[in-house]
């Protein structure tokens, strides 16, 4: 079995499940890990052996068979594109980058090297909407006529809440539609295998001003300063985005997405309807998928080794009643974008970089179908 040598660069919230979840594959050795501000404690606390300040060191001198980027979204392309003449392969978070020309040049380069870029669109890698996808596909809910739903958290509810996601220059033009729209937008279109053509937006922001830590804090944190410690910050990105879609087979649908709704964490919902029968997945409950029937009972189905489709069955690690959730989903991701690396030619759901430039011309449309009032074609 073939080793990988892994670097992650960035050990915030979502670098340390990278490291996890890397680390219960078998098959890849974190070597190295890069943070601009926490690289020896993150070391030290993740028991691993080299850390480095700037990643091009890291790269440079650990003969990296991949590298994970988990920093903010503005420092995603130059890592990338480090990487990548340097002959690594790439898993880098969402959103891709912060504009169309840096995902299209990195389309371009990682085509030219011929190595994996992945791009890490977890919802993908539930056994349940796995399972979506492939009776969509066999026709089990009929053509599929709408998709529609939410994406919704709550951790920027507070005026004192705050994260870099807050400021336009780390984290691109749109916000909650970078950050979590995209989860949600690309979940529909991977499910229902259509691709969305044309958006109409309407954003709101609830906080124009906000307060902003004078000392650094990781995202999410719930960390209380006090009034001195900190200072008043415009916002010009949206607390809240309604969407309305067009599919490329002639489905309509509409989602929300926001920051700010108490009590909504991480609460993605996916309604499909079909001509035969409706679909509803939700993240707060990943291992069920709700099957809406008109003229009988409606089928609530368990992940499990039996009750998910031939196809889906490889997603599945433990068996009926064992719950996989978040982390979970990280892993099955990882798992096949590694084989990848060893085997290019197969079958593989994970996200490449083409999907990554593609969720960045759907953010791009739905800031300016925003800015115009008026739908926008992709
Ligand atoms: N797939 C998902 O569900 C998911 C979930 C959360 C975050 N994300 C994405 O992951 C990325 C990171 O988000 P986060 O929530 O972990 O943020 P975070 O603020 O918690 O962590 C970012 C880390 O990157 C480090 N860093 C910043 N600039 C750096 C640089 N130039 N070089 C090296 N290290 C640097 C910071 O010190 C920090 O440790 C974002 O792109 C975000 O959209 C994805």
């Amino acid at each position: 079995m073939k080793v990988f040598r892994t670097g992650i660069v960035g050990t915030g919230f979502v670098g340390r499940i990278h490291v996890e979840t890397l680390r219960r594959l078998g098959n890849v050795e974190i070597v190295a890990l890069t943070d601009k501000f926490s690289a020896e404690s993150s070391a030290r606390q993740l028991n691993i052996s080299r850390s480095f300040t700037d990643y091009r060191e890291m790269i440079d001198t650990m003969h990296l068979d991949a590298v994970h980027i988990c920093t903010p979204n503005n420092t995603h392309f130059e890592i990338a594109m480090y990487a990548l003449d340097h002959g690594v392969n790439v898993i880098c978070e969402k959103p891709m980058t912060t504009s169309i020309r840096q995902a299209e040049e990195l389309v371009k380069k990682a085509k030219e090297k011929g190595l994996v870029a992945a791009v890490n669109f977890h919802n993908r890698f539930y056994p349940m909407t796995n399972h979506l996808k492939n009776i969509i596909a066999d026709g089990e809910l009929g053509d599929v006529f709408s998709l529609s739903g939410s994406y919704m958290q709550d951790w920027l509810l507070f005026p004192t809440d705050y994260s870099w996601r807050l400021n336009a220059a780390e984290s691109g033009n749109t916000r909650v539609v970078a950050d979590i729209g995209s989860h949600w937008m690309d979940l529909a279109e991977f499910v229902s295998g259509k691709k969305i053509t044309a958006v109409c937006a309407d954003f709101s922001t609830i906080y124009k001003t906000r307060k902003k830590p004078k000392k650094n804090v990781l995202a999410f944190s719930t960390e209380k300063f006090r009034e001195e410690d900190y200072e008043n910050i415009p916002i010009n990105t949206e607390d809240n985005a309604s969407v309305m879609f067009r599919f490329s087979n002639g489905a309509k649908g509409s989602a929300f997405f926001s920051q700010v709704i108490a009590g909504k964490s991480v609460a993605i919902d996916l309604v499909v309807g079909g001509y035969k029968k409706s679909a509803e997945w939700n993240s707060e409950n990943c291992n069920r998928l709700v099957i809406g029937n008109r003229d009988s009972c409606n089928e609530v189905l368990e992940k499990g080794f039996a009750t998910v489709h031939p196809k889906t069955i490889p997603l599945v690690a433990y068996p009926f009643g064992h719950l996989e959730g978040f982390a979970d989903a990280f892993k099955q991701c990882f798992r096949q974008v590694y084989a990848s690396i060893e085997k290019p030619e197969g079958d593989y759901d994970y996200a490449t970089f083409e999907d990554g430039l593609h969720e960045m011309i759907l953010c791009d449309r739905i800031f300016e179908s925003n800015e115009k009032q008026q739908w926008v074609e992709l």
